[in-house]
């Protein structure tokens, strides 16, 4: 049965990308996101390394889920490693790329703490790191701040502990102080803060405080 006679049949609104993520059903979530555009955060990286004329750069794609964002990069003529924990992940991102790029893209099926990061121009974590386990985290992040080079950039989001999704046991949150405090050594391009309630409306309504991040490596 399909998710829209699903929620006909129970009379709740259907599932949304959130409730996905908030239950981890990663494969639900890819459907409910595929054919999406890339994330501002990746097209504000990416559109800085062009102003600056760097072009054709290799970045690391965490948690690249179904794939939206290393398309963006690989069109842009970026190389790419995407990797994601789960295993039908790349099945969608493979897919919809064409012929002629995939030679500039690498896939790995492994989980944040056993992440090896390549030196890098970039490495992009949209809406990834909170899904890190917290006893993880701190190692994960130091190899990410390892992988990039100066003058490369980080790209992605962090989610704030007055986020609804804070109190779920195996999720990644900060506070703003710590998300700056983790940014120490970067130069902070994009720091835009979202605050904000669902509509009622919403199966599953919260509240989301989401730290949207792009920061060059000093
Ligand atoms: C909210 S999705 C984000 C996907 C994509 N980056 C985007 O912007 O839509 C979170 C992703 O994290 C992956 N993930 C969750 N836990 C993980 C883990 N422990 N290790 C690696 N990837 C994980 C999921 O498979 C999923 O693709």
């Amino acid at each position: 049965m399909c998710e829209q006679d699903k929620s006909k049949k129970s009379g709740l609104p259907p599932m949304g990308a959130q409730d996905f993520s908030e239950i981890e059903d990663w494969t639900g979530y890819f459907n409910a996101v595929l054919g999406k555009g890339a994330r501002d955060t990746l097209i504000a990286a990416l559109d800085s390394f062009e102003h600056e004329e760097f072009y054709n750069g290799f970045a690391v794609d965490l948690a690249a889920g179904e794939g939206r964002d290393s398309l963006e990069l690989l069109g842009r003529n970026w190389r790419v490693l995407a990797t994601d924990n789960h295993p039908e992940a790349f099945s969608y991102l493979w897919a919809r790329v064409p012929e002629k790029l995939k030679p500039q893209l690498t896939t790995k099926e492994v989980n944040f703490c056993d992440m090896k990061f390549p030196e890098c121009d970039m490495v992009n974590a949209s809406f990834a790191l909170p899904f890190c386990e917290p006893q993880h985290f701190e190692v994960l992040w130091n190899k990410i701040v390892a992988s990039i080079r100066p003058g490369g950039r980080f790209a992605g989001q962090f989610f704030g502990d007055r986020d609804t999704w804070a109190s779920l046991p195996n999720r990644s949150h900060h506070s703003r102080k710590e998300v700056l405090k983790l940014l120490e050594g970067f130069s902070i391009e994009m720091m835009r803060e979202e605050e904000r309630d669902d509509p009622p409306e919403l199966r599953k309504p919260k509240h989301w405080q989401i730290f949207h991040v792009v920061a060059k490596k000093n």
